[in-house]
């Protein structure tokens, strides 16, 4: 496999909105995330990807663009944005931009044109048809978002659609016209010397042949005929050869249907398409089917073997994107690992160690290095979350759910567990605002923050960063980069181990995800070797006898 600049590279994700007020609006900003440049720098990481920050009625953050070409101004100017990509890079950071192009706002000007008229030159930029009946809409479609994934506009009386939000209308990606305008953007972006991208639900542009009822059952209805369309690959090979093959850019896809076979195929160098994906298999493994609202535990077995086999099954052929956390899932402590005070730093930190030396690209998302953990607002006026407010208004008023039991759920699943501000100290508002936050920051920002964490020599951020320098620059590197996959006691409940090899360099990851103790010896065809720990979350560790693990421990150890 030929060796490119990321395949060392941490990025760290930022969610603007969140991140840092620097104006005091309650709203989080360009010229914030410049002042904590610093700081990522002091983390170590290579690549910075933001959230969308383009203009957008914010219905959905973000993910709802309706000017390509500006900043939203409440995040800024495309002075700041330059300004940032320039910054960034003097501390040795490269910028990815996320780009949503599955879908635009409904205030996006193409919207607005094409559902004008049914004549409308750009009629045809998004998906239009007619209902089944006078008063069905075309399928029986839900959105991701809850409700139909059809929308009547009443003014030319045909539905368009829209999988995400009523607001969200999707492109139509069959129009070489559209096409054409967004690589035409992205390259835009590109020039302003971005060295990332990261493609939001990039596995749906290309939509079935015909459109008919979807399954009902355990899935939202329609979804088994959206995902990886006819077209996927000529589009995005397209895509690579007008946009991604003319810079050096990194690209990785938001793929929530993607199994591995997929995986290789859309990151695989040779087919040029994207460098790397998101894969789901991982985090789907604590809800129902594809209901995420209904959780259950987490069966540690099941885990491995989704990582594992994504670990085997993608060496030597494509790339993995290594992630626990973003703005879409709730927070891995609170989820993977523990909240409770005796657990929370140990378990973060072990979560840490399991996911960062695998072989892919690591992301981490804007607090997980100081072990953020999940809200849990009081009440649903405290949500801001479109996919949750829906979620709410449907559970009660149509299924009749409890609203406290409602509330129940969301705590747990929301997309808001990931989106309150940043804790950078104990003071008001967890230092991220002076005034009124846009969304309510954790209570626990008065024991959880940055500063602290800073001063804390133990603390879950320097874990982080001695993961991030033993995957950039060590003598680990290369074997972390480009070595061999292997788990052992593959059975075992309680514990994850892995080994990783390059030529004869070895090392042995072994991760308690439980909060007692365990038992644990090393694989016996290991017996004879020197154990060396290079990395540990319990500082009185020194060797690696047999023995007990202590709860939530992890220990990578260099066989020798
Ligand atoms: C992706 C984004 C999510 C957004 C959706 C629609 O899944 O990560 O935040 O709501 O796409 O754009
Ligand atoms: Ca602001």
């Amino acid at each position: 496999m030929n060796k490119m600049w990321w395949h060392k590279s941490v990025v760290y994700q930022v969610y603007p909105k969140s991140f840092y007020d620097s104006n005091s609006d309650g709203i989080g900003d360009l010229p914030g995330i410049i002042k904590k440049l610093d700081y990522l720098a002091i983390l170590g990481i290579d690549i910075l990807w933001l959230s969308p920050v383009c203009v957008s009625p914010m219905y959905d953050n973000g993910y709802d663009v309706s000017d390509y070409y500006a900043i939203a101004p409440q995040f800024g100017t495309l002075e700041d944005m330059d300004r940032l990509i320039g910054e960034a890079a003097k501390r040795g950071i490269a910028i990815m931009m996320d780009i949503v192009v599955n879908h635009t706002s409904d205030e996006h000007p193409w919207f607005i044109e094409s559902r004008s008229s049914i004549t409308n030159p750009k009629r045809d930029w998004y998906i239009w048809r007619d209902g089944a009946t006078e008063k069905l809409p075309p399928t029986n479609w839900e959105s991701f978002f809850t409700g139909s994934a059809w929308e009547l506009d009443e003014k030319t009386g045909q539905y368009y659609l829209h999988l995400f939000g009523r607001r969200q209308p999707d492109l139509n990606w069959e129009n070489p016209l559209v096409r054409d305008e967004v690589y035409r953007m992205m390259r835009w972006w590109l020039d302003k010397g971005i060295k990332g991208i990261r493609l939001d639900a990039i596995d749906l542009i290309s939509k079935p042949e015909r459109y008919y009822d979807g399954k009902d059952g355990n899935t939202i209805r329609g979804m088994e005929l959206w995902a990886n369309g006819p077209n996927i690959d000529t589009y995005l090979k397209e895509m690579n050869r007008e946009v991604f093959s003319l810079y050096d850019v990194v690209t990785v896809g938001e793929t929530s249907f993607a199994d591995t076979k997929r995986a290789v195929a859309f990151s695989s160098p040779e087919r040029k398409e994207m460098d790397m994906i998101f894969q789901f298999e991982h985090l789907n493994l604590d809800h129902e089917e594809i209901d995420k609202w209904e959780r259950i535990p987490l069966d540690l077995v099941k885990l491995k073997r989704v990582m594992s086999r994504w670990q085997t099954e993608l060496h030597g052929k494509g790339w993995n994107s290594l992630y626990w956390c973003n703005h879409d899932q709730p927070r891995i402590v609170s989820r993977f690992g523990s909240t409770d005070p005796r657990y929370r730093v140990q378990s973060a930190k072990m979560l840490a160690a399991a996911l960062h030396l695998m072989q892919g690209t690591p992301f981490i998302y804007q607090g997980e290095e100081i072990g953020m953990t999940n809200a849990a607002f009081d009440s649903i006026e405290e949500y801001n979350d479109i996919d949750t407010l829906n979620y709410y208004t449907k559970a009660v008023e149509e299924h009749g759910i409890e609203r406290k039991e409602a509330l129940k759920k969301i705590n747990r699943v929301s997309r808001d567990n990931a989106r309150t501000p940043m804790q950078w100290s104990d003071e008001k508002n967890g230092g991220f605002t002076s005034a009124e936050p846009w969304l309510k920051v954790n209570p626990n920002c008065r024991s959880i923050n940055v500063a602290s964490a800073l001063q804390d020599k133990d603390s879950v951020f320097y874990f982080y960063r001695k993961l991030v320098q033993l995957r950039r620059h060590s003598p680990y590197s290369d074997l972390i980069a480009y070595g061999d996959y292997r788990e052992f006691c593959e059975n075992n409940e309680a514990v994850f181990v892995y080994l990783r090899t390059l030529r004869d360099k070895r090392i042995l990851v072994i991760c308690s995800f439980v909060e007692y103790e365990v038992p644990f010896s090393l694989p016996f065809e290991f017996k004879h070797y020197k154990v060396s720990v290079i990395l540990t979350n319990y500082s009185d560790r020194r060797e690696l006898e047999n023995g007990m693990l202590r709860p939530y421990e992890s220990i990578v150890a260099e066989l020798l």
